[in-house]
């Protein structure tokens, strides 16, 4: 039987990634989405939504390998994935490729990836997970009009360093981790090519861009009562300063060859992802 592949998160930053890279590699594949309409004409889709269990069954048949992504923002997004995972244990589909992130097990209050994790262990799949590090598109997804409009970037990452990760070679390791032999049983740290603090991406996105944006480097305080002033749940900011401590306190201050072991291309720099996101619209 021809190998194929079921992508989850098909419309999101990683999913429209790994769906260019299987294109380009004629893979078999299908998008699962809740709104097939999200996807680009070419793609072939099918309505998925991990909330709906009757939504599984179409959308594994025929599938030998499953590419599986928690949604984010979402503490409780083992819950939302365990019904789906079951069903691919009841299905006999052993092949997952996970996305987790780098160092998720340093944050004790957010132990959902761990959990699916144990849960696809212990239930005996055919497991590669993947732990990227901060994606560089975070800057063009939730930075966009502070940047552009108030010439700021709003983080709570301190000084500390990380190195930003292009979601296209995340997307190209996970297309490469879903087609060929030899991924099963790995943890792949993904990460890009350079350690920048939030001030070195500011001067980098200054650069490209032509004006100067400023990271005022706010205390987790004054973080909480800026989104609390804007109108943000104060879910969102607690979410925030968690995974932003790993940057803050040094954890993820590492850079991985993973890109170019697993893909055979160097990984993007930080740079050419601004350039992209910001200069190519
Ligand atoms: N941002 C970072 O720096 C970073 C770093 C490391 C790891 N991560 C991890 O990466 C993941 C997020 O990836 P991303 O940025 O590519 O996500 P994204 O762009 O926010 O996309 C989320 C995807 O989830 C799908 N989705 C949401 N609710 C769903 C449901 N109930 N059923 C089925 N699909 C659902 C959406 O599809 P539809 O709306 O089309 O259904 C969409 O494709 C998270 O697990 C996060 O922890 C992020």
């Amino acid at each position: 039987m021809e190998k194929k592949i079921l992508v989850t998160g098909a419309t999101g930053t990683i999913g429209k990634a790994l769906i260019k890279a299987l294109t380009e590699q004629k893979a078999n594949f299908i998008a699962a989405t809740r709104d097939v309409n999200k996807l680009p004409q070419e793609v072939k889709g099918i309505a998925f939504d991990f909330e709906d269990a009757s939504s599984f069954a179409k959308a594994t048949a025929g599938v030998d390998r499953v590419f599986l992504l928690a949604p984010p923002l979402n503490t409780l997004a083992d819950q939302l994935l365990y019904p789906f995972i079951d069903h691919l244990h009841k299905e006999n589909i052993k092949r997952v490729v996970y996305v987790s992130a780098l160092e998720m097990d340093a944050l004790p209050k957010m132990p959902f990836h761990s959990n699916v994790i144990k849960r696809l262990q212990s239930s005996g799949f055919d497991l590669t997970v993947l732990q990227p590090s901060f994606f560089a598109q975070n800057f063009k997804n939730y930075e966009f009009e502070n940047i552009t409009k108030h010439n700021i970037i709003y983080a709570v990452a301190g000084e500390g360093k990380v190195g930003f990760v292009d979601a296209e070679d995340i997307g190209r390791v996970a297309a490469t981790a879903l087609t060929a032999d030899g991924h099963s049983g790995k943890f792949y740290e993904i990460t890009g090519p350079e350690l920048l603090s939030y001030s070195d991406a500011a001067k980098v996105i200054s650069e490209v861009i032509g004006k100067t944006i400023v990271y005022p480097n706010p205390t987790a305080e004054q973080f909480s009562q800026t989104l609390a002033q804007a109108g943000a749940p104060p879910f969102i900011a607690d979410y925030m300063i968690d995974v932003y401590s790993l940057i803050a306190n040094n954890r993820v201050n590492r850079i991985t060859s993973v890109v170019e072991n697993v893909t055979g291309r160097k990984p993007t720099s930080f740079k050419e992802v601004i350039k992209r996101d910001f200069l190519k619209q």
